[in-house]
């Protein structure tokens, strides 16, 4: 498929990596670049071959928000009869495999949403995070609000939302918003290492620690863990587990079939 905001390429036939192509504007994200980006998750997502997806961006920017040019003139009615953000920006919550944000330069606004959005981040060490959109008149609008003060506690993300000041990677990775910090020329080296591990597993494993992760910011503690626990019971019917238990008893590596 012929994308004009994005590229997308697979790794070692098991990692689909889709980069933000639009460089003159720091990877703005408007609309169709978000509907492409749903159209290659969801490809990547229903492909049996691959087990992890990356979202990455350039060296300069992962993305420095939602397209300002774009939103500048929408009125109420816009966007609220066309349901801004939720109509094309959310697709990637429905993504069942891992995906990883593989963060370079400014992730800023939307783009730091959209990291957040992402199963982890893996930041370079000139990444900056923000949520500068305080600074436009406006407020973040793709769940930053939300997700920044799960990631990083109330008194950073209000912060950061109050003053629109950028963090610098070390600041993001002590708060807890990004996994790893490594050098930017090794940034998607390490990525792909962390998602050729993940492939390695099996998809019914990975996916079902994905859900029941997840599942621990829409629920109680009660809840979230007996739904970790059903899904943990669940696995016990896979041959996944048989095999990689198997493997580990005889000493030897596990043969994963997905199955
Ligand atoms: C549209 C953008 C843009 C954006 C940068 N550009 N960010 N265009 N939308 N979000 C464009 C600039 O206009 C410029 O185009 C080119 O990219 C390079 O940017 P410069 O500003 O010249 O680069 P630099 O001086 O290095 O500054 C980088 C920057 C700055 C600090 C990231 O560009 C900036 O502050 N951008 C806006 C960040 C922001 O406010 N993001 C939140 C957006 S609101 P030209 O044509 O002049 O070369 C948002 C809402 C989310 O995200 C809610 C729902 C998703």
């Amino acid at each position: 498929m012929a994308y004009e905001f994005i590229t997308v390429h697979t790794e070692a036939d098991k990692v689909g990596v889709i980069t933000l192509n639009r460089p003159k504007q720091l990877n703005a994200l408007n609309g169709p670049l978000m509907v492409e980006l749903g159209q290659a998750l969801k490809a990547f997502d229903a492909n049996e071959a691959i087990g992890c997806m990356i979202i990455t961006g350039s060296e300069k920017a992962f993305a420095a928000g939602a397209d300002i040019g774009a939103m500048a003139t929408y009125s109420f009615a816009d966007v609220y009869k066309n349901d801004y953000i939720t109509r094309d920006w959310e697709t990637i919550r429905s993504i069942r495999k891992p995906v990883i944000a593989a963060v370079s330069g400014f992730a800023l606004g939307g783009g730091c949403e959209l990291a957040m959005m992402c199963d982890f981040i893996i930041a370079a060490d000139n990444a900056k995070f923000g949520q500068p959109e305080i600074k436009l008149g406006i407020i973040p609008g793709a769940g930053g609000t939300q997700r920044l003060p799960r990631a990083v506690g109330k008194s950073k993300a209000m912060d950061l939302a109050l003053t629109g000041r950028m963090m610098d990677a070390n600041e993001a990775e002590k708060a807890g918003l990004v996994s790893r910090i490594v050098p930017l020329d090794k940034l998607m080296e390490e990525t792909l290492g962390a998602a050729l591990m993940i492939c390695g597993y099996s998809q019914l494993a990975t996916m079902a620690a994905k859900e029941s992760v997840n599942r621990a910011f829409e629920s109680g503690l009660a809840d979230g863990v007996m739904f970790e626990r059903r899904l943990f019971h669940a696995l016990f019917a896979t041959a996944d587990q048989k095999e990689g238990m198997d493997a580990f008893v005889n000493k030897r590596p596990a043969a994963f079939k997905n199955a």
